[in-house]
């Protein structure tokens, strides 16, 4: 695991923006699981002002590593935050963008994005292979829309399973840890004083880490790179 610790979220968002414009210029299509939060969308921001013309987008495929259960114009749609701060502002064919149908039955949806996984993306061993999937971790140590109270679907057979948030109940379909740990890169972008207790049990590995999905990433790759600001890392350094 590499631990890259930033001064600030803004500088976070553009080291890791620096980190995929490389990954992307190294291939010739480049498939890039997205996540929602609000990490993500300053990446985005940052993505669409200081990236728009050196990165060749068209190379590039997006999906989601999860959506809540709204109809894509809902104010909580991760795709809406999406073509928001970076889909509407860069040159990509709409046929690159597979968004996760939020106004879909969850379970039906599931299985129709477990199933458009595996048609578009390359197989090794079998199981669909994203370049670069992007997480995010919550204060309670959920990544993707793996809760804590439903760590077991992270070891679903399926590419894809329905979750639910603990507080507000809100269904949500989320890829699970057969795809995450099949990855040829996974990104952890984690910032916020509100993270730093996970980030310190999850990383030093201290008693009950494994109650947190965030601590299940574990790319078979060996390629998990975090990015943090010192507020999130400021129990481990
Ligand atoms: C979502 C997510 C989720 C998110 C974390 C961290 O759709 O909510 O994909 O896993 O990444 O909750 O979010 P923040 O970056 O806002 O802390």
């Amino acid at each position: 695991m590499e631990l890259n610790v930033y001064t600030d979220k803004k500088t976070v968002a553009l080291e890791f923006s620096k980190f995929l414009a490389k990954i992307i210029k190294e291939r010739d299509k480049v498939h890039i699981a997205l996540s929602g939060g609000s990490t993500p969308k300053i990446v985005f921001d940052v993505l669409a002002s200081s990236f728009k013309d050196k990165i060749d987008w068209a190379k590039v495929h997006f999906y989601w590593g999860d959506e809540r259960c709204v109809p894509p114009t809902g104010a909580e749609s991760n795709y809406r935050m999406t073509v928001a701060h970076l889909l509407s502002k860069i040159e990509l064919p709409e046929t690159n963008i597979h968004r996760i149908k939020g106004e879909n039955d969850p379970n039906e949806e599931a299985l129709r994005y477990s199933k458009l996984l595996d048609e578009k993306l390359p197989h090794v061993d079998g199981i669909p292979q994203f370049d670069l999937v992007i997480l995010g971790m919550g204060d309670d140590g959920h990544t993707a829309s793996i809760f804590p109270h439903e760590i077991q679907l992270w070891d679903s057979d399926m590419n894809c399973e329905v979750a639910i948030h603990p507080d507000s109940g809100q269904r949500r379909v989320t890829i699970t840890g057969k795809i995450i740990n099949h990855a040829k890169t996974v990104a952890l972008l984690v910032t916020g004083a509100g993270k730093s207790e996970k980030v310190r049990i999850i990383t030093q590995r201290e008693s009950g880490y494994e109650a947190y999905p965030a601590s299940l990433v574990n790319p078979s790759s060996n390629k998990l790179v975090w990015f943090l600001d010192e507020d999130a890392a400021s129990e481990i350094s």
